[in-house]
């Protein structure tokens, strides 16, 4: 051994152990934080090229493997890579807080959270954050934009191309989806495929792996950023992409510091934890509009139906729906009955020629001249039933703008309480009006159709007037934040049950609980008793027709049909006019996506309690056990169930049969379910 050898030995042991230390020293641990009782866990970490992943574990298995955080930028590098954990803070929650009106009054956030925050090994060395928060029944998460260094300059606007997070399940299964960015928007029938079979689909998307867990993608407040969609990129692996934008190559455009709407995944072992998780709501900012007294949660009848069917138009003529003498009619039966609504569709200049192509051409202030709009206003406060507005853009967001504040204003002027908008036009091509006179045509989730719809809100709000857009941008909980936003469409509804080819299923109400439902109250405007579209039977029995108002909810529900329709069945029109639009409880008690569900609900303004049940093609006898009452009461349980011929094909879907039985806590009730059926059970409370 030389005497310089002596020193390289050294040298060469000091760098092996530097080299075997190395990944100690400079590798951050994993963090990761569980849920309240401890199943879910998420752990967020990077990986061996730098790139941030979360991943998840349910009881013990994987739920979700390796999944990406990051963004494609418009015009600075994409931020996925050269990432390290700099700092991570935990924070633990439990409160409970009160819904206006609501699926029940109550709701609990309970959660555990988790901030994680990022730096770019780069000259810019870009800083942002994620935040997870981890509940018993799902995940929500977001990003943190909150650092100046995220800017591409000082004061530039940060533009965002597209969204990298990734969803990598751990194992195939069943998938309920509605393609994303085609041209009918949310008004699709749902594709049942595996979960390896999915495309590029719209959320709610919800999934059941091959071990029974259920699993539902969606975003909650989405405010002032693009929707999400989900796009599958190989076998069951998915990542989100963002709405396109009509006027920008960047999708997302914010200034810092912003946040991205919440990223959630709702976990549970069945159907029922889907549909009961509140953990959006949760995910989404209190009320701030404070007292929303004003809204009443109600049920509203309207000159709608005749429409469809195409016995009445919208546009002026012979056959003109929105004429005075007609919408006195329809005030004298809503007071009769105990309604608090009358919708009034074609009542304003703009629905001649082809109004679909012809957006510009409305007024949301003259009325048609058949159409004395402040005679009916002194008519339905006289009756006790205020108009509920209607606003059809045909898309024309430009238009609707333009007028938006005298729109309202004649509205507020005419007591109206709830307008109905709408946005009828192919997707991605609503007509948008840029503050320098400029025009886009904007996808249905693009941030600034996203803004506008807001806007529509926020000012309505100011007049006390509560919003019900039809094709609208999808529900992200945001009726939390502004409780006016009261109920929307975005799915297929009753109207595909007139003119729809095909009309809607057994099987599409089944699926809706537990897919677009997940997202928020539906104007879905059931209650068509002649069970008849424009030549076209609906798909469902008559008791069926009855448990759609317990199944889907909505604080304003429609009794769609024609008031001398409802003059015909007069016994199953009880339910309609007995059941309640808002509550103090709702449990989900059994079901199996797009296959049946049945629901109970609790009147918020009573002791009574409600049940609705509805099946598939296949027919069925649901025990439902009534564990949910109240102790030491009796009950009348007023029961509209199939009859024993009832079916959803031929004249066999009117055997209704409508019975009453005193029950109490404990009993079970029997209840079958013809194909295409279901029930309606009103259980009164007595002493
Ligand atoms: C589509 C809506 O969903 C429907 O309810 C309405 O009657 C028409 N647009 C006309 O506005
Ligand atoms: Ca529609």
């Amino acid at each position: 051994m030389t005497t310089m050898a002596l020193p390289s030995l050294l040298r060469r042991l000091i760098l092996a152990a530097v080299l075997l230390l190395a990944p100690l020293v400079s590798a951050q641990a994993a963090e990761t934080v569980t849920s309240p009782d401890g199943r879910i866990v998420v752990t967020v970490d990077t990986n061996g090229e730098n790139r941030p992943f979360y991943r998840i574990e349910v009881a013990g298995k994987p739920l979700m493997t390796e999944s990406r955080l990051g963004f494609l930028m418009a015009d600075q590098d994409k931020l996925e890579r050269r990432l390290k954990i700099v700092s991570a803070a935990r924070a633990s929650h439990d409160s409970t807080w009160e819904q206006p009106w609501g699926e029940r009054r109550f709701v609990r956030d309970h959660h555990n959270a988790l901030t994680v925050r990022f730096e770019e090994d780069s000259a810019r060395k870009r800083k942002f954050g994620v935040v997870f928060r981890v509940f018993n029944d799902g995940i929500g998460f977001r990003y943190l934009f909150d650092d100046a260094s995220m800017a591409p300059e000082p004061d530039a606007a940060v533009r965002i191309a597209d969204e990298l997070t990734e969803f990598n399940f751990a194992s195939d299964g069943k998938a309920w989806w509605i393609p994303a960015g085609e041209w009918n928007r949310y008004e699709y029938l749902y594709e049942n495929t595996a979960v390896s079979g999915v495309g590029t689909a719209l959320t709610p998307l919800t999934f059941r792996f091959e071990d029974g867990t259920h699993v539902a993608l969606h975003e909650a407040a989405l405010v002032d950023f693009a929707g999400m969609f989900v796009k599958r990129v190989r076998g069951t692996h998915f990542r989100a992409t963002l709405a396109p934008s009509g006027s920008s190559a960047a999708r997302a455009v914010r200034d810092t510091p912003f946040v991205t709407p919440w990223r959630t995944i709702r976990i549970s072992p069945d159907a029922a934890g889907l549909a009961m998780s509140d953990i959006d709501l949760n995910l989404n900012e209190p009320n701030k509009l404070g007292d929303v007294s004003w809204f009443k949660p109600h049920k509203y009848v309207g000159v709608w139906w005749g429409m469809h069917l195409g016995k009445e138009s919208w546009e002026s003529g012979p056959k003109h729906g929105a004429t005075t003498a007609n919408v006195k009619k329809y005030i004298d039966f809503a007071a009769r009955h105990g309604f608090e609504g009358v919708l009034v569709e074609g009542w304003n200049v703009g629905w001649d020629g082809d109004w679909f192509f012809n957006g510009e051409l409305f007024s949301f202030t003259q009325a048609y001249p058949d159409y004395d709009f402040e005679e009916l206003a002194r008519y339905a406060a006289k009756k006790g039933v205020p108009i509920v507005g209607h606003h059809e853009t045909s898309g024309d967001i430009g238009n609707y703008e333009a007028q938006l504040e005298a729109a309202l204003d004649l509205m507020a002027a005419r007591g109206v309480k709830t307008i109905k908008t709408g946005y009828v036009t192919d997707a991605h091509n609503l007509r948008f009006r840029h503050a320098d006179g400029s025009e886009s045509r904007e996808h249905q989730e693009s941030q600034i159709t996203q803004r506008h719809h807001l806007r529509v809100v926020t000012e309505a709000a100011k007049r006390k007037i509560a919003i019900n857009p039809h094709e609208p941008v999808k529900d992200t909980g945001l009726r939390r934040t502004y409780p006016n936003w009261v109920s929307r469409e975005g799915a297929r509804g009753m109207e595909f049950n007139a003119w729809g080819a095909p009309p809607n299923g057994p099987s599409h109400v089944p699926t809706l609980v537990f897919t677009r439902m997940l997202s928020g109250p539906m104007d879905y405007t059931p209650g068509v008793l002649s069970l008849e579209g424009s030549g076209q039977p609906l798909q469902m029995t008559q008791a069926r027709a009855l448990a759609e108002y317990v199944l889907i909810y909505s604080p304003i529900q429609m009794a769609a049909d024609l008031p001398e329709h409802y003059e015909q069945h007069r016994a199953a029109f009880q339910f309609i006019k007995d059941v309640p639009a808002d509550w103090e409880d709702s449990r989900v008690l059994e079901a199996a996506v797009g296959e049946y569900v049945v629901i109970a609900r609790k009147d918020r303004n009573s002791a009574d309690w409600y049940l609705g049940g509805g099946t598939d093609e296949t027919g069925r006898t649901t025990s439902v056990k009534l564990d949910f009452l109240d102790p030491g009461k009796t009950y009348t349980a007023q029961i509209y169930r199939d009859g024993p011929n009832a079916h959803y094909v031929g004249p066999t879907k009117f055997d209704i049969a409508i019975e009453q039985r005193k029950v109490r806590k404990g009993d079970v009730l029997d209840l079958p379910m013809a194909p295409g059926g279901g029930f309606a059970v009103r259980l009164v409370a007595g002493n």
